[in-house]
């Protein structure tokens, strides 16, 4: 049962400005993806997670101090706490015990700025954009450039969410609904590592949704839950169709397509992509830095098609905008 129909891959390579052009400015910034839009991406990719008030805001982690300056507000400094989520005990300042209101206080910052360190002339500049922001710019940037741009939203650790009663999905939906892009032709894909919020949102909405996996084939959900399928490589052809009766596509980490060995040297391309658009699955591939393997990888796959058959096609997408990480 193939509810959601197949896919065609497009011909050209789609760039998705990962987090923004997070190599140039702090990543989840409004001023990130406006820099990735005019770097010319066909996609920014806000990741999402709730505040106190329900709101979704652009952030890869619900814990902060990373990305902001909440650590330097002592307003807040009551609130840093020890979570665990998803398995793992974190520590610090979380989104979903902020207001909206309180969050907009706080100024991003560079979260690697050993890696990124003019980045961090930008630190304390800029705000915390919710999801609405971010589709606002993407329209306004459309406007001026004459061009759709596509949003590709990710929902960060939705069971957790789910939890502690700020699911992700209703506002996801209702904010895309608000907008007016939650049809299949929309240029929206809505991605994430857990396949129970997949089900849920291919219940709620016709976007096209795409299951993630980690270099080892896993969704987390799964891994967290200690779900049998953990153990197995869901991309493997029979886990493929079952993703494919809710998901549209696959995003997965890059390694799982283009094996490395221990040395760190490339080998030869795996059958995941083939055997995804056999069943007529999207294969999206994530994460091409310029800083490691953006170029050797592009450059072999399409500078020399025929050393190991021409995969560059198939490749619906490539992430990365500069020093990704
Ligand atoms: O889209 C997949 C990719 O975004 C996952 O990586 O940066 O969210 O951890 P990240
Ligand atoms: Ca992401």
């Amino acid at each position: 049962d193939t509810s959601r129909g197949s896919s065609r891959p497009s011909a050209h390579p789609i760039v998705i400005g990962h987090r923004g052009a997070s190599g140039y400015r702090p990543e989840h910034t409004l001023e990130s993806y406006r820099l990735a839009i005019r770097m010319g991406a066909d996609y920014i990719e806000p990741d999402l997670v709730s505040t106190k008030d329900g709101v979704l805001v652009a952030r890869h982690e619900n814990e902060i101090s990373g990305t902001t300056d909440v650590a330097a507000h002592p307003e807040f400094a009551a609130r840093k706490t020890t979570k665990t989520i998803d398995g793992t005990p974190v520590t610090g300042w979380f989104t979903e015990d902020l207001t909206l209101a309180e969050l907009k206080t706080l100024r991003a910052k560079e979260r690697l700025p050993q890696v990124r360190p003019t980045n961090t002339t930008f630190d304390g500049k800029f705000e915390v954009p919710t999801f609405q922001e971010v589709l606002d710019l993407a329209r306004t940037e459309g406007r001026r450039l004459d061009r759709t741009i596509g949003v590709y939203p990710e929902t960060k650790h939705p069971s957790y969410f789910q939890s502690i009663g700020l699911a992700l999905e209703e506002p996801l939906v209702r904010v895309l609904k608000q907008n007016r892009l939650t049809g299949r032709k929309d240029k929206v894909f809505i991605q994430s590592f857990e396949t129970a919020n997949l089900r849920k949102l291919d219940r709620m909405t016709d976007n096209k949704l795409i299951q993630l996996l980690d270099a080892s084939g896993r969704p987390y959900d799964l891994v967290v839950a200690n779900d049998p399928r953990t153990y197995q490589d869901l991309a493997k052809p029979e886990n493929l169709k079952w993703i494919h009766t809710y998901a549209d596509g696959i995003g997965v980490n890059k390694n799982l397509i283009v094996p490395r060995d221990a040395a760190g040297k490339l080998l030869a391309p795996t059958s995941v992509i083939r055997d995804a658009h056999r069943d007529g699955l999207l294969v999206h591939a994530w994460t091409f830095r310029a800083e490691n393997q953006f170029l050797p990888l592009d450059f072999r796959l399409g500078a020399d098609p025929n050393a190991r058959g021409d995969i560059t096609s198939e490749y619906e997408l490539f992430y990365g905008l500069g020093l990704d990480g």
